[in-house]
Order: C-alpha cells, then sequence, then structure tokens
C-alpha cells in the first residue's frame, strides 16, 4: 500500500483546475461622470471543496468581488475562471446568498427552493423529489408548504442555503448571510452551514465582518484592504473538522482573531483616512 501513496489520485489533484482562480481582478464603477475604483488587483484562488472566508473594512469591495464573480458585476481588468473556464456572466455553476433572505414570499418553501430547477426546466417530479432532499438537509422537513412569512429569520436563511444547492452550483458565494441574526441563532446557523458544507463538499466564499465566524468556518481568512481593495494578508485556519462551536472559546482560535482583527482594524483606519 505504501507505494500508492503516488497514486493517479495525487496527480489528478494537481492538475485540477482551481474552482476559482481570480486574477488581477479590478472594478471600477462610473456614475455622473465620476469614476469609482473599489478593487484594483485582486488575486484569490480556491481549491475545489475549499472553505474561504473574506474580512475587511466596510466599503473595502468584499460585496464587489462576490459580485464580480457571480457575474453581476462587470470587471475592468483581470480575469476569473471557474472551474478553469473564464466567466464574465452569471451561471449556474454559482449561487449566492445574501443577508437579507431573498425568497419570493408568494411561493412555498418547496417551490422557492425548487425555483432555479423550474427555470432549468427540470420536470416537476425531480425537482420536488431534489427540493425536498435539500430541505431535510436544511432541518426544515415539515416546512414545506410554509411560506416565508410563517418563517424566523434563521429558517428563512436556511431555505436560502437550499435554494442555493438546488442547482448544484461549484461556487457557493455567501454576503453575510447571517448578519441579520441574533447572536444565538447565527451560532447555531455557523454549525449548520458546516454540517451542509461537510456533506455536498461546494467551495464556499463567505463574506463577514464577524472575525470568530470567519475563524470557525473557514480553511483561510483573507483580508481586504482599503480602497481600492485588494488581498492585503490571509492566514490559514489550522483546526481540524468536524469542528464544534467550542472552538470559538479556545486560546488558539482567539490568537488567530487577534491577528486578523489587527489588520482590519489598520485598513479600516486607513479607510476613515480617505
Ligand atoms: N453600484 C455601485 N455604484 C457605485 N459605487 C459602488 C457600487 N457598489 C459599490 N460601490 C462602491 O464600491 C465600494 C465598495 O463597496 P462594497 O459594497 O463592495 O463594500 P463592502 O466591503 O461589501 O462593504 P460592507 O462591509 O459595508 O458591506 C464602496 O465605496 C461603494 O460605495
Ligand atoms: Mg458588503
Amino acid at each position: 500500500m505504501e507505494g500508492m501513496t503516488q497514486s493517479p489520485a495525487v496527480a489528478t489533484t494537481q492538475t485540477e483546475p482551481d474552482a476559482l482562480d481570480a486574477r488581477d481582478v479590478s472594478v471600477t464603477f462610473t456614475s455622473h461622470s465620476r469614476s469609482l475604483v473599489a478593487l484594483e488587483g485582486v488575486d484569490l484562488r480556491m481549491r475545489r471543496g475549499e472553505f474561504v472566508c473574506i474580512v475587511g473594512p466596510s466599503g473595502s469591495g468584499k460585496s464587489t468581488f462576490l459580485m464580480a464573480v457571480d457575474g453581476l458585476i462587470p470587471t475592468s481588468g483581470g480575469v476569473i475562471k471557474i472551474n478553469g473556464n473564464v466567466t464574465t456572466t452569471p451561471g449556474r455553476d454559482r449561487a449566492v446568498v445574501f443577508q437579507e433572505a431573498s425568497l419570493f414570499p408568494w411561493r412555498t418553501v418547496l417551490n422557492n427552493v425548487a425555483y432555479a430547477l423550474e427555470l432549468a426546466g427540470v420536470a416537476a417530479a425531480e425537482r420536488h423529489h431534489t427540493a425536498r432532499e435539500l430541505i431535510k438537509l436544511a432541518g426544515l422537513e415539515g416546512f414545506e408548504s410554509s411560506y416565508p412569512s410563517q418563517l424566523s429569520g434563521g429558517m428563512k436563511q436556511r431555505v436560502n442555503i437550499a435554494r442555493a444547492l438546488a442547482a448544484d452550483p461549484e461556487l457557493l458565494l455567501l454576503d453575510e448571510p447571517f448578519a441579520a441574526l441574533d447572536a444565538q441563532t447565527r451560532e447555531s446557523m455557523q454549525s449548520e452551514l458546516l454540517r451542509i458544507w461537510d456533506e455536498r463538499r461546494k467551495t464556499a466564499l463567505f463574506v463577514t465582518h464577524q472575525i470568530d465566524e470567519a475563524v470557525f468556518l473557514a480553511d483561510r481568512v483573507v483580508a481586504f484592504g482599503a480602497r481600492p481593495a485588494k488581498v492585503v494578508q490571509e492566514w490559514t485556519i489550522p483546526f481540524a473538522r468536524p469542528r464544534s462551536i467550542e472552538l470559538k472559546q479556545s486560546p488558539e482560535a482567539h490568537a488567530i482573531e487577534r491577528q486578523i482583527w489587527q489588520v482590519v482594524h489598520r485598513e479600516g483606519s486607513r479607510v476613515s483616512e480617505k
């Protein structure tokens, strides 16, 4: 068996394209003859199945970067590749979860989750089957016929995550998905997200202001600097998985959080000087 460690699996891993390969990405917003450089020279690569969190001061371009990766905002420079393919427009290989659960109020949980499959022309029986599985995965069994207005904030975000997974995307883009939740619900959603991510092994790019959240969730945390943003520093988060919420109380987690906080704080003061 020893000799088999040089297996073809290793070679495959080496040649497999990155799930995300963003190089030298710039975004400039122009309106009323004024232009604002939001991103300049952002480089970010993610292996398949990796969980990366982006932190950084408000206005540093985190959401802009996520939207550029999703193809909703045009880039003014650089190249974004998903699975080795250059991309400039939205596609089924990516799905976004926002802070505000953007569910259709007139659709049931089942039909919200099945929405992407409906768009893709998947037959009703099959899309409902897939949606029911995802609803179960998200811990919402029994709520298939409920409407969004009948759900709590945390439940809505569970539906949103299930909905994002429905089209089986390569890359999940999450922009402060738990920011509107109370602290307790937020912590349980962090654990739930890791459980779901572990089961489905998606590549996840997650923006947050909460440094403890980033350290708990991520394989790697990257910090965006003051505008025009780029990656100013990154940390590999060494904690084994599966992770339990107690990790957040450990001195090791606190030590990394402190380092990250210092960088974000420094960059935040640079923003306010502008
Ligand atoms: N559609 C737009 N048109 C013009 N400027 C924009 C647009 N969207 C964002 N910006 C500007 O780009 C910069 C980056 O904004 P962005 O929303 O990406 O920051 P962020 O890091 O996500 O901030 P926050 O942490 O507050 O969510 C800001 O200066 C913002 O005003
Ligand atoms: Mg934002």
